[in-house]
């Protein structure tokens, strides 16, 4: 993965809930810090104050499909425009926990909306800008729901949806990979922890040639 310019990498995770994305998130953060990068960790929805509480509507709060995508975009718009950018620009590397991608997967193939219009949404919000790597954890929908029962943890909304709704948004990404291969790279999160992290490490590095 070349970059012409001074710009940082902007490297995404995504996954269905119950992928394990937090454990590699934290790897992947890791590992660019040990390579001396200076790295500006984040999530979506979040990570602004307006972003955070946004997010805790999104999370809690019944309301339409369209709103829901709209407030996804809203918290983006500040996100990067507080965030991304800036950092991209200052030459630190962006890792963020889910972007639109997740929106065309969870909002789009998920919920029914069209992908067109939430990628007119996506071209308002951060014209020209994409991720220049994103790893995808992919797992089947019925081991993601068996991972999140052992849990026991409280579902937010998203993750009370019912497993036939995780097997499209798991779809949607693997499709979205089979497009751009190049910006993609899929890994197979239902081995162990550390399997997988290995295999992320790895990955990271071939693409960032380092
Ligand atoms: P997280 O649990 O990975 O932090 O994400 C919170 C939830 O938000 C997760 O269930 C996926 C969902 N989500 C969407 O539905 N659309 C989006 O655009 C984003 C960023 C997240």
């Amino acid at each position: 993965m070349k970059n012409s310019t001074n710009r940082g990498w902007f490297i995404t995770l995504e996954g269905i809930d119950g992928a394990g994305k937090s454990s590699q998130f934290s790897a992947v953060v890791d590992t660019l810090r040990g390579l001396g990068r200076k790295v500006v960790a984040t999530r979506e929805p979040g990570g602004t104050p307006l972003g955070e509480r946004l997010r805790e509507l999104l999370l809690s709060e019944a309301m339409s499909t369209s709103s829901e995508a709209l407030l996804m975009f809203a918290a983006r718009q500040e996100h990067v425009l507080h965030v991304i950018e800036p950092a991209l620009l200052r030459g630190n590397d962006v890792v963020c926990d889910r972007f639109t991608d997740a929106t065309l997967a969870y909002q789009g193939a998920g919920k029914g909306i069209p992908r067109d219009r939430l990628e007119s949404l996506a071209h308002w919000v951060h014209p020209g800008l994409a991720p220049d790597l994103t790893i995808l954890l992919d797992l089947p929908a019925e081991v993601a729901a068996q991972r999140m029962r052992e849990q026991g943890r409280q579902a937010d909304r998203f993750e009370r949806e019912p497993e036939e709704f995780f097997g499209r948004v798991r779809r949607q990404y693997l499709e979205l990979a089979r497009e751009q291969p190049g910006r993609w790279c899929v890994v197979d999160a239902s081995r162990s922890l550390d399997e997988v992290r290995e295999e992320v490490i790895q990955n990271l590095k071939n693409r960032l040639e380092v």
